[in-house]
């Protein structure tokens, strides 16, 4: 894969989890070795060709140094040129690729299909992609104009070096035998000296790629790692605990998080609710540091996170988020058992993991079993529901059997049935384990230990959901809604109306 194609992939920026881990391979560096050595070589003969010729004629030498230097400015100009272009259009190109990507993916088909988006999306990358080739093909007019220049300069050294050499047979101070031989030499001397100043550039060219990927490899990551260790034990959730917690996102304004505090006794269930954009994920993100906060401290066993050894942190969570991790490429198999690579993939524990997930009776049914790919461009491979993927990730979620859950969304594609059944298991299942649940679904979250709500930011209201019920609040407002929603014939909206 060379360079360009990394960075004009479609991803999701990677900053937004604190690290920038862009693996990318460089245009070769074994190349850029073997660039190194035959430009080495061919300086040796091209020295020992500028030795003979200079020995002929010190003037003509010259003359010929110096008419080779156009076509190479040409392409050096060039190569500064077209990696100038490429490195001010880098965002412009991610943009068209991911409008590609946007065009083509599978699960967005439908919604083009209705509403008729390919279209627009379809002339916008085009729009994009011609923009970029006509840039490009300007600055390769460019250089064929300079190059055309460049080469009747050179040509002019073929001319120069006969007619030279004839003066001198004519003149008797050298005979036809070295005038074939310095003929030969100096213009072997001018093409050398062409290929080393062009194998030089290349060089220079290969080694702005190699500074500009390491560049890339080195940034060092936004969040770095403390070294202090946990108190608790690899199968005891730690005491966790928000204070005063505030944040703002990167160059924005707006504080996501206000004056958060909130305590996180060991196997205690919590969950968090709150309207769409009220910052319950941000919260999960804090907890799991992939931002620090801007102000406020987050505490886990006592220790300052920022102090705590994220490895050892992370090997206590297991998370499912809210966008999720679909392993198309992969068997259904080498997806659950991704939630703990580390781990022995015994057939009893993946299974049992599946079935804790409701997983299992459908991946039974696949035609391939827990052996099946899935994404049907591979052979044999299929496609999985929304709902499908979801206790798939869950299941992942089982097979890492951590002290700390974390679940933003679990069950927002499954039907009731399985997410009660999937709950009762996780109640019965998180025995000693901390709960951090995220759901707009009242009968999920109803059985947590302590409810929090989240308005714009901050938690206006707190406890069990009997509590909350009494207090007649939002959350009691909310929850009434819900119930209506589900017992009234009537449509709730119609209603309100
Ligand atoms: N990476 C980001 N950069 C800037 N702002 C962000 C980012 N992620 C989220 N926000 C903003 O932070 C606020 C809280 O978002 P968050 O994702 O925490 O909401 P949420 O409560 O999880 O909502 P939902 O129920 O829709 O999942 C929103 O206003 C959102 O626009
Ligand atoms: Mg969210």
């Amino acid at each position: 894969m060379g360079l360009g194609s990394c960075l004009h992939s479609p991803s999701i920026s990677p900053q937004d989890f604190g690290y920038l881990h862009l693996r990318v391979s460089l245009r070769s560096p074994r190349r850029f070795k073997v660039g190194e050595l035959s430009t080495f070589a061919s300086l040796i003969s091209t020295i020992i060709a500028g030795l003979i010729s200079f020995g002929i004629s010190p003037v003509l030498t010259l003359i010929i140094i110096v008419l080779s230097l156009p076509n190479n400015l040409v392409y050096g100009r060039f190569v500064k040129k077209i990696w100038e272009h490429f490195n001010s259009t880098v965002e412009l190109n991610r943009k068209g690729w991911h409008l590609l990507w946007d065009l083509e993916h599978e699960t967005h088909i439908p919604e083009h299909k209705i509403s008729g988006s390919d279209r627009w999306i379809g002339s916008k990358a085009l729009s994009i992609f011609m923009k970029q080739a006509g840039n490009e093909i300007a600055i390769h007019r460019d250089r064929i104009r300079g190059t055309i220049a460049g080469t009747l300069l050179n040509s002019v050294t073929y001319l120069l070096t006969p007619i030279f050499l004839i003066s001198k047979v004519i003149a008797e101070e050298i005979s036809v035998g070295q005038f074939t031989f310095f003929q030969s030499k100096m213009l072997d001397f001018s093409r050398d000296l062409d290929y080393t100043i062009g194998q030089v550039i290349d060089v220079t060219d290969a080694a702005v790629y190699v500074t500009y990927v390491k560049d890339l490899q080195e940034l060092a990551p936004v969040i770095k790692s403390g070294n202090q260790h946990l108190i608790s034990s690899r199968n005891n959730p730690p005491h966790i605990e928000l204070k005063n917690v505030s944040f703002k996102y990167p160059n924005t304004k707006k504080f996501a998080l206000k004056d958060i505090s909130l305590t996180i006794t060991p196997g205690e269930e919590i969950a968090l609710v709150g309207e769409n954009g009220a910052g319950k994920t941000t919260l999960i993100k804090l907890l799991l540091r992939f931002y620090d906060p801007t102000s406020g401290q987050i505490l886990i066993d006592g220790i300052p996170l920022p102090k705590l050894s994220l490895e050892e942190y992370y090997d206590r969570i297991g998370a499912l988020f809210q966008e999720y991790n679909r392993y198309e490429s992969l068997t259904v198999k080498q997806n659950i058992t991704l939630g703990d690579s580390r781990k022995q993939a015994h057939a009893k524990r993946i299974t049992s993991a599946a079935r804790q997930a409701d997983a299992h009776s459908f991946i039974t049914r696949l035609e391939k079993g827990y052996q099946q790919i899935l994404n049907k461009s591979f052979t044999n491979g299929t496609r999985l529901s929304t709902g499908q993927w979801q206790k798939l990730s869950i299941a992942r979620m089982f097979f890492r059997d951590s002290p700390i859950l974390i679940l933003d969304e679990p069950t927002a594609s499954i039907d009731a049935e399985a997410e009660y059944k999937i709950f009762k298991r996780i109640y019965r299942f998180i025995q000693n384990k901390t709960v951090v649940i995220i759901s707009h679904r009242f009968s999920t979250v109803r059985n947590a230990s302590k409810i929090y709500v989240i308005q714009h930011g901050r938690i206006t209201e707190s406890g069990t959901h009997e509590e909350l019920i009494r207090n007649e609040g939002q959350y009691a407002h909310a929850f009434k809604l819900q119930a209506e929603g589900y017992q009234t014939k009537e449509p709730v909206l119609e209603k309100a109306a």
